[in-house]
């Protein structure tokens, strides 16, 4: 996609906590805050946590399913030190806004584009839009490499500080290692040890890519092209079927400028229906259809957030987005005539339920 640097690791919620880790070499400190959407998969939430920060939950707004701009502002504090936004679903995060407020607070910006290979926003590839970004290379996501994760970036001091991070730390070749490390550096500090790979420099973690995920993952980037057009045509077919549901079952659609990511098909029930979400997809799977739904309300909705405080109803879109919906497939092994069984299925339920 054009940054000057990639740093390959093993695993997407990785990516995102190795690059908030970053941070501390810039002087941040442990338990200072990051603002993330309220609703995502839960690893962006994880990630803050095992980056040693606190998140700072942010409602998302329902017609995009990403974090509300308009909202940002009013979470920071003067702890925070970085915005995490997500591309849910493929669909690009308002990021001229974002970089706006994170410029003026002087808050460095994450990409959480796990969910957005090959969207792009305003003319722009995701994950060349903040500071850095971090992307899955999970099965679920369009080039995998089975487990692993990767983070590009413009930065080449933040690319040297994380090959560090996900070697335990070890010293690297970033401005702040040379100066410790460097001639006569290391000698005067370790009397016993001046081999460079054991000398640690950071907290780091464990979060290399092995060999072999590299190498399934070179074996997709050949495939690429025709996993995208298949995966594209089933985006564009599915959203020119479902179209006739309107309003009463919704999806999100591309802003100007904007392309979303052919990574999955989300669906939103409207409010006033006289049937529920866990109805629909009952319905669907007795079919064989199978299902996700998009996600929970972090804060609100998992458990493990609950000692940070929030209360159910603080995040209201997301909570509501949480409930009433849904997201299918569109790996490039569905066809034309799965996606035909998939509308006359959501026709047919919707008829019985009138
Ligand atoms: C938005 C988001 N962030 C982070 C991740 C974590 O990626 P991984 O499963 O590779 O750890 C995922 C997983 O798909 C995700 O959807």
């Amino acid at each position: 996609m054009g940054t000057k640097e990639a740093v390959a690791l093993s695993s997407g919620t990785d990516a995102d906590a190795l690059a908030l880790a970053v941070l501390y070499d810039f002087g941040a400190r442990r338990n200072d805050e990051v603002i993330v959407p309220a609703l995502s998969f839960v690893a962006t939430g994880n990630a803050v946590l095992q980056a040693g920060f606190v998140p700072r939950f942010v409602d998302i707004d329902l017609r995009t399913l990403n974090i509300d701009p308009s909202k940002i502002e009013k979470a920071i504090t003067p702890r925070t030190k970085a915005i995490m936004p997500v591309h849910l679903m493929g669909k690009p995060a308002d990021m001229d806004r974002i970089n706006r407020i994170a410029r003026k607070h002087k808050l460095l910006v994450v990409e959480d584009a796990a969910e957005a290979q090959s969207a792009r926003y305003k003319g722009r590839e995701i994950g060349t839009l903040g500071d850095m970004a971090a992307f899955s290379l999970y099965i679920a996501h369009i080039i995998s490499t089975g487990e692993g994760g990767i983070i590009t970036t413009d930065n080449s001091a933040y690319a040297e500080i994380l090959r560090s991070l996900r070697a335990h730390g070890r010293a690297c070749k970033c401005a702040a290692c040379v100066l410790n490390t460097g001639k006569g550096g290391c000698a005067k500090r370790f009397k016993y040890n001046t081999d460079i790979r054991f000398i640690f420099e950071r907290i780091g973690f464990s979060a290399k890519m092995n060999e072999l995920e590299a190498a399934i993952g070179l074996g997709y980037l050949d495939i690429y092209p025709e996993i995208f057009r298949k995966r594209k045509r089933n985006f564009l077919y599915i959203r020119k079927k479902f179209a006739k549901f309107r309003p009463a079952l919704l999806t999100i659609d591309p802003g100007p400028g904007e392309e979303m990511a052919p990574y999955a098909f989300p669906v939103i029930l409207s409010k006033g229906l006289k049937f529920t979400r866990d109805e629909f997809v009952a319905y669907l799977e007795a079919a064989g259809i199978d299902t996700r739904s998009l996600f929970l309300s972090m804060p609100t909705q998992c458990r493990g957030f609950g000692y940070l405080g929030y209360k159910p109803g603080d995040f209201p879109a997301a909570e509501y987005a949480a409930d009433n919906g849904f997201h299918i497939g569109l790996h490039q092994d569905i066809t034309e005539a799965h996606i035909d069984y998939f509308i006359r299925l959501v026709g047919k339920f919707l008829e019985l339920k009138n």
